[in-house]
């Protein structure tokens, strides 16, 4: 059989009573009694069983972590807990988790559902993307330029991407990387298929460099027509099969559009400036995104700090006041963000050993190790 079920629990008892229970059908048991052990050791193994309470990060942190880590995002999770009111339940799924067991269960049947969700993981779906939505907390603060970055220090990295321009006027991404589309989201979103026109995302992307594509926006001012609910989902599964990470661009506006496309993201980057204007839209963003249940997508942010003034907030404070982690502050940069935008070569391409490219290079470490 050869499965490896890793069981956190920081009850002694339970670890040894479930450990034996699956050792006993043939299972390799690894076990770890608080989260970050679970963390560390979750990518090498085939199930995890979670425990909810235990004294460092509990089981439903641990649990929206590995769904948002490209190396476990497909991992069986059960959830074993005494918390047993629907609400904790309900919190488990939420969470991502694939089943939730209320403790004391009998171990042969723990051992049942263990087996009947991994036969199920074997047919489940290859892998695929993880999105990544980059919203501002207001225009202009530099959000565009982050999200063309990163796709190119993915690139750089190894992975495939797919830049998404999902707004619903002037698509700016194909201006910084010096490309003229063809065909655009505009066209996808007209795309009628009871007439034949092809409605898969593929068709409408542009190529950028080896392993790096683009779904440009709109050219003009708005779109050729309403956008039906489910299109963002429609389009986010086609392109999750296509690449490693999905980047979406997004507006900063509470629009349907934004919404449905933040709800389909696995994890939410915002971006801001240091001073306080920036600061107020941010924590106004951030309250909706939290109305809205998607506060525990916010991987954090990135500050970039585009001129000094006396009004710069440092990054510490600013995040501290928006409640959000610190994923980069980028430093100003103004002329050499001038030039990659008129020869159409992104700063990390055209200034690779500048300090802006270097914390631009961080920060896509961070995302492929974090996606949290
Ligand atoms: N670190 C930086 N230092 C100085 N200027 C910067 C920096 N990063 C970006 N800029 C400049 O700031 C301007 C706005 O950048 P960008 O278009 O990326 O912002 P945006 O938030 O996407 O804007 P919009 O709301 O219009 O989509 C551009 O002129 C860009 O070159
Ligand atoms: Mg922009």
């Amino acid at each position: 059989m050869d499965k490896r079920i890793l069981v956190v629990d920081d009850d002694y008892t339970a670890l040894r009573v479930i450990s034996y229970a699956l050792k006993q059908e043939g299972y390799e048991v690894l076990t770890a009694a608080h989260g970050q052990a679970a963390l560390r050791m979750a990518p090498e193994v085939d199930l995890v069983i979670l425990d909810i309470m235990m004294p460092d990060i509990d089981g439903y942190r641990i649990c929206r972590r590995l769904r948002t880590n490209p190396d476990t995002r497909q991992l069986p999770v059960i959830m074993l807990s005494a918390k047993a009111q629907v609400s904790d339940k309900l919190m488990g799924f939420e969470v991502g988790a694939d089943d939730y067991v209320i403790k004391p269960v009998d171990p042969s049947e723990l051992v049942a559902r263990v087996g009947a969700l991994l036969s199920r993981a074997k047919h489940a779906a290859p892998r695929d993307a993880v999105v990544i939505a980059f919203i501002g907390v207001k225009g202009g603060v530099g959000t565009t330029t982050v999200t063309v970055n990163q796709a190119v220090a993915l690139g750089q990295q190894g992975a495939t991407v797919v830049i998404v321009d999902w707004r619903s006027s002037f698509g700016m991404v194909c201006s910084q990387l010096g490309l003229a589309p063809q065909r655009t989201l505009a066209d996808l979103l007209v795309a009628d298929p009871e007439s034949g026109e092809n409605r898969d995302p593929a068709a409408y992307l542009t190529p950028f460099r080896e392993g790096i594509a683009v779904l440009a926006g709109p050219p003009g001012f708005g779109l050729p027509g309403p956008v039906p609910r489910e299109l963002a989902g429609t389009i986010v599964r086609h392109l999750r099969s296509m690449a490693d990470y999905v980047l979406v661009d997004l507006p900063p506006e509470p629009s349907p559009m934004v919404r449905e496309m933040l709800e389909e993201s696995n994890s939410i980057v915002l971006v801001s400036e240091l001073d306080p204007l920036s600061l107020r839209s941010g924590t106004a963003m951030a309250s909706s995104l939290g109305s809205w249940g998607l506060q525990w997508k916010i991987l954090g942010v990135v500050f970039v700090n585009r001129a000094w003034s006396e009004s710069t907030i440092s990054a510490g404070d600013a995040a501290s006041k928006l409640g959000i982690d610190v994923l980069a502050t980028l430093p100003p940069a103004a002329e050499m963000c001038y030039y990659a935008t008129m020869s159409g070569k992104p700063v990390l391409l055209s200034q690779p050993d500048s300090l802006i490219s270097t914390s631009l290079s961080e920060l896509a470490t961070q995302l492929r190790q974090k996606v949290i």
